[in-house]
């Protein structure tokens, strides 16, 4: 909940009590250094003894509730027919309003699932943006990944509300070039995650349903970041600013055919789920859930967690929950403006997302400059990022790289995990590194892998940079930090 203090400062304020705790450390800058190393100048590879804020993802990384935790006490641990699993069915029937619910244990799964049950070779998927697993999913299975967002939703220094929008003109030309035959479905992300965590109006998706549904084109919805999305219409779509986010939900559902979602973020469990209102849909996707997952009533998901999940999608309904992470990136980005440095607006969902294109001017996209900011924050901080950008974009088949559109470095908020102190300390050391950036340099691959490269590659820093870098942080703030 936002908060004006006296002075007219507005602050996220905290809507619970931390009752359990855990233990951080920050190791100082040579150690960082020597792990930045180790870790191939890839912040996947950095092991959390060597991390103080672990901020590269919010993904199965949220503190759960108490009401979470109590309802994992009282699984009913069974193979098959566990009531645990009917508490999530009538969860997601109330929530979201789905009669059928396939359990996956996360959100990859779903998107697996999906491939093998409508995806074939020669399809076109249209989709208001990619996320690295779904297109991979869908191309594995043959298809090309057609993105036909609007042309807002790369300008980082946006004022638009809402820059996950699809552009439903390119959608009516995209479905007269390829024909709705070859289009198994439309895919709407919430909250856009590779475009900065960026939301879209109920009225877009409103509009993109009447277009899919005049050419007989499902509409799937992927609900990752659901609970957030509903925020940010109720936040910045006027018809819905009185509208509970329960309400917004509701009317979102309406307008799917096919809903999925990574269960490890709006939810705060581990583990996902495929729902629908479409029972020959259900038919055609269950057939695959116990070759790849498990049986129909947990999906490959531990019973405890169903548990957490029923409990997590109704208090993902409070507004204190949706708006938790929004709130506390809103603060990161405007105190980091206040001190010039290029953070990517509107203010998102899951991240402070940093420009590194505009952050890191002298380092060119082959040479990767979003790594380099993701490293480089570590060094100059003990904060794990992640790399958004053409290191997380795949070469294409002839082996060319491919440039991504966006060079974000992604600071992500786990739900409830940290404080407005956490946040002032990421926002003081962005800002000495924003002052001394003229010392990171490009890196390049020593190990690449082919698939999804971002997650075990590794890098070399072009000119040693690394260890410059952690001599001036030294030199700054003294041997110990
Ligand atoms: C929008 C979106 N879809 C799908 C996924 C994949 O989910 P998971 O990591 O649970 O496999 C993610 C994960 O970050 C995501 O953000």
């Amino acid at each position: 909940m936002n908060i004006t203090l006296s002075n007219g400062k507005v602050i996220p304020m905290e809507m619970h009590k931390v009752r359990i705790v855990q233990a951080i450390h920050l190791v100082p800058a040579a150690r960082r250094l020597q792990a930045m190393e180790e870790a191939g100048y890839n912040t996947f590879l950095l092991r959390t003894k060597d991390i103080l804020l672990d901020m590269l993802t919010d993904s199965g990384t949220n503190a759960m509730s108490d009401n979470q935790l109590a309802a994992m006490m009282v699984a009913d641990d069974a193979y098959a027919g566990s009531e645990s699993f009917y508490k999530l069915a009538d969860a997601v029937q109330e929530i979201l309003g789905f009669a059928y619910t396939i359990p996956v244990h996360q959100g990859r799964a779903a998107e697996h699932l999906l491939a093998k049950a409508f995806v074939k070779p020669g399809d076109v998927v249209l989709m208001n943006y990619h996320f690295t697993t779904t297109r991979a999913h869908f191309e594995l299975a043959g298809a090309t990944v057609l993105e036909i967002f609007t042309d807002e939703a790369l300008n980082t220094q946006s004022t638009h509300p809402f820059r996950g929008n699809l552009d439903v003109l390119k959608l009516e030309d995209a479905i007269q070039k390829y024909g709705a035959d070859k289009i198994p479905f439309v895919r709407m992300e919430a909250t856009t995650n590779l475009v900065g965590g960026q939301p879209f109006s109920l009225e877009n998706l409103r509009a993109v349903k009447k277009i899919a549904a005049a050419h007989h084109i499902p509409l799937v919805f992927d609900g990752s970041l659901i609970s957030e999305n509903a925020y940010f219409i109720k936040q910045r779509e006027a018809a819905y600013a009185d509208r509970s986010i329960r309400e917004i939900l509701a009317e979102m559902m309406e307008l799917v055919d096919i809903f999925y979602m990574s269960a490890r973020k709006s939810t705060s469990v581990r583990g996902g789920m495929i729902a629908t209102n479409r029972k020959d849909y259900y038919d055609r996707i269950l057939p695959w859930l116990p070759v790849y997952e498990g049986f129909a009533t947990y999906g490959g998901m531990s019973i405890k967690e169903i548990e957490a999940m029923a409990v997590g999608l109704r208090e993902m309904t409070d507004v204190n929950v949706a708006g938790i992470s929004p709130e506390f990136i809103q603060y990161f980005v405007g105190r980091l403006q206040e001190n010039g440095v290029p953070a990517v607006t509107p203010p998102g969902g899951l991240a402070c997302h940093v420009d590194a294109k505009r952050f890191l001017t002298h380092i060119p996209q082959s040479e990767y400059p979003a790594g380099a900011l993701a490293a480089a924050i570590y060094i100059a901080s003990g904060i794990r990022s992640m790399e958004r950008g053409t290191i997380s974009t795949d070469r294409d088949a002839n082996g060319n790289e491919v440039y991504a559109d966006l060079e974000l470095a992604r600071i992500a908020i786990p739900r409830r995990v940290y404080t407005l102190s956490h946040i002032e300390y990421a926002v003081d050391r962005l800002t000495w590194l924003y002052q001394h950036r003229d010392l990171v340099k490009g890196l390049k691959f020593i190990e690449e892998p082919k698939v999804l490269r971002f997650f075990f590659g590794k890098l070399q820093p072009l000119e040693n940079w690394g260890a410059e870098l952690a001599r001036a942080f030294e030199a700054d703030f003294g041997p110990e930090c």
